[in-house]
């Protein structure tokens, strides 16, 4: 595939405009990063990506509608849904579809807050996990320089799409098809990782590629809304530790293996009884990353409102079948609980609510994480000096 890119003025103003908005709201983007996003342009990676309307995605192709409009969405620092379950925007046709986004291009403030956590330099040796459209990969190239840069995606039909579009912009790292979760042994070591789909826990793999000294941004993600992105140094022992970024990042989950996304059943059976927390307490991306270090992994989440109607959470630990249903009541009590399988899974977040609440709290940037060969350990030490610690 040969693809030519055309950047007129019209796309550069776009572009500026861009990184002058990112740079709003006192954050100032460190001047090489604002130079990678200037330099960078995002058009050539995204030419179809869907419109979120309700339930439904929308088609969005560069040839639908006038040039500033088009170029007015791709400029926008939001993130592009560019696939739903696997079909790519630019494979769809005109109709919405349903489903769940299998990759988009990342909100661009959220991809320079993940790049100024990674450090980059010119000539550091980098993994991207999460190759998507390429977009990230390009403005990794411009900081480390494409030799250096090595991204890989679990999907070929990205990946050879990436590689063409980066090749239109002059740029060749190597972008290889395979599953993330293994790394790109034959590229490692790396200076830097980044990955830009979730973990519950950051893979052995990262560990064993990242150099000595070496830095990693990752996404750390379960069932709950709110997703934290941890940056990690490696030490010399082969230990790693590092702090949990102020950023809030819902970044969709790395798939591996047979790993399939597994519907929430209905709890059947079982007994009810009340309570004090509605589950929209999980919608709160400040409470959410707190929660998810009280459920296991191996936890799903379902939850919606019904217009006008109660707020619905379902939890469902595949790991021994509990399932728990929380619903809203216009009438007391305000929150019922339904519990089927062998535990409540409401308990757990009813106390973690409780214990949040007693340290006052806490931002999740005020937390660390460290990570052993066999451990990864959040932590958060109170003003007091007590340590408070949760294994992922
Ligand atoms: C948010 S998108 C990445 C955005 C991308 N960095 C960009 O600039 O467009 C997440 C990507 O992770 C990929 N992914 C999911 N599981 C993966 C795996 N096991 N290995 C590699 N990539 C994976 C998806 O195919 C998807 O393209």
């Amino acid at each position: 595939m040969t693809e030519t890119v055309e950047d007129g003025p019209q796309h550069v103003k776009a572009r500026v405009e861009m990184v002058r908005g990112m740079d709003q709201g006192g954050v100032v983007l460190p001047t090489r990063l604002a130079e990678a996003f200037l330099n960078t342009p995002r058009h050539p990676f995204v030419p179809a990506f869907y419109r979120r309307e309700a339930e439904k995605f929308v088609p969005q192709h560069s040839t639908d509608g006038d040039l500033s409009r088009w170029l007015s969405q791709v400029y926008a620092d939001d993130s592009l849904i560019t696939e739903v379950d696997g079909v790519h925007a630019e494979d769809a046709g005109a109709s919405p579809v349903e489903g769940v986004p299998t990759s988009s291009s990342t909100a661009p403030s959220l991809m320079a807050d993940m790049l100024d956590a990674l450090d980059v330099r010119p000539g550091t040796r980098i993994l991207e996990v999460g190759t998507g459209t390429g977009y990230n990969a390009a403005l990794l190239c411009d900081l480390a320089g494409a030799e250096n840069v090595t991204t890989v995606d679990y999907s070929e039909r990205l990946t050879r799409t990436a590689q063409a579009r980066l090749g239109a912009l002059g740029l060749h790292p190597v972008v290889h098809h395979g599953d993330g979760a293994q790394g790109v042994p034959t590229r490692a070591p790396f200076d830097r990782i980044i990955a830009t789909c979730s973990v519950r826990r950051i893979p052995t793999s990262w560990f064993d590629h990242l150099a000595p000294d070496g830095i990693m941004v990752a996404p750390i993600k379960g069932a709950l809304a709110g997703g934290m992105l941890a940056r990690l140094k490696r030490r010399p022992d082969g230990t790693a530790g590092g702090h949990i970024l102020h950023t809030p990042a819902a970044f969709m989950p790395l798939l591996s293996g047979k790993q399939q996304l597994c519907p929430v059943p209905e709890p059947t059976g079982g007994m009810s009884r009340s309570s004090e927390l509605s589950g929209s307490v999980l919608d709160d991306w400040t409470f959410s990353f707190f929660a998810e270090l009280h459920l296991n992994a191996t936890t799903l989440r379902e939850y919606h409102r019904e217009t006008d109607g109660p707020h619905v959470t379902t939890l469902f630990d595949l790991r021994d079948g509990s399932c728990t249903r929380v619903t809203d009541q216009p009438e007391a009590p305000a929150v019922r609980v339904h519990v089927s399988g062998p535990r409540d899974l409401w308990a757990p977040i009813e106390k973690a609510h409780n214990h949040w609440l007693s340290l006052n709290r806490p931002r999740r940037e005020w937390f660390t994480i460290t990570t052993t060969p066999d451990v990864q350990t959040v932590t958060y030490t109170d003003p007091s000096g007590r340590p408070h610690h949760w294994a992922l």
